[in-house]
């Protein structure tokens, strides 16, 4: 019922040059936008430059996003600006964006809004580090970063919300969660809509799992019944690695 989702998140690599011939490589290889959204969220500078060239079954996103239109924000970005490139979706709230450039469950609500007043939809990152898993909280981190992310969002601005649950201890690790573990979060994340919204949202809402996916771990975190996804990191820089991600996803 929910349509899978492969998204790449590839931070900070990739000249426009190698991106262009990411591009090239995959373009007719991905499978169908009806059976699944693939999508690649790039650095900023060259995202109008993939956009033009994403064909038919891939869209592009961009890492992050202010929630000013317009100001002095020396060095920022905005959603305006972003949606004047094309790109359809915009990761929000990464768990790198929170530990080294301050971002906190405030400044995501606000950047969510931002987002979706400029037609951009979000892919809202959430996540226990290694030490609050340990300490056996991870569920009031995720409630707390889901309920402060969200708050005053409306159930109809819901449905164009992606949410990526990444622990922050399996992200460019090489620890990927076990399958059921990351099943669990994502039914709890499910759970939280249900309680903030209505059964009907949570069952529609998209939820995905990103930390160290690959290949080889792939087709069993897509079988599980809450993970409808990945956001990949290191996985989604090779071509053929991102192609068979995607195809392994449906
Ligand atoms: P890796 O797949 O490299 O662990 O990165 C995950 C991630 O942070 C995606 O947003």
């Amino acid at each position: 019922m929910r349509k899978p989702v492969m998204a790449g998140n590839w931070k900070m690599n990739k000249t426009r040059d190698e991106a262009l011939q990411f591009i090239y490589a995959v373009s007719d290889k991905l499978p169908s936008k009806d059976k699944l959204d693939s999508i690649i969220c790039a650095p900023a500078i060259i995202l109008r430059d993939l956009v033009k060239r994403q064909g038919d079954n891939l869209r592009i996103g961009a890492q992050n996003s202010h929630f000013a239109e317009s100001g002095a924000y020396t060095g920022e970005v905005s959603p305006v600006m972003l949606s004047s490139t094309g790109v359809e979706y915009v990761i929000l709230g990464h768990s790198e964006r929170r530990a080294y450039f301050n971002e906190t469950d405030e400044t995501v609500n606000l950047k969510i809004k931002a987002a979706l007043s400029h037609d951009l939809k979000p892919i809202v990152c959430c996540g226990e580090s290694l030490e609050e898993r340990e300490n056996g909280t991870t569920h009031s981190v995720l409630e707390k970063q889901i309920t402060l992310g969200l708050k005053d969002i409306k159930e109809e601005e819901l449905e164009t919300i992606i949410i990526a649950y990444e622990p922050i201890w399996a992200i460019g690790t090489g620890k990927v969660a076990s399958a059921e573990m990351a099943d669990e979060a994502c039914g709890y994340i499910r759970s939280l809509i249900e309680k903030l919204y209505s059964k009907k949202a949570s069952d529609k809402i998209r939820i995905l799992y990103g930390g160290s996916v690959s290949t080889k771990s792939v087709s069993e975190l897509m079988a599980q019944p809450n993970i409808d996804g990945g956001l990949v990191g290191g996985a989604s820089l090779n071509a053929d690695s991102f192609i068979e991600l995607c195809e392994k996803a449906i």
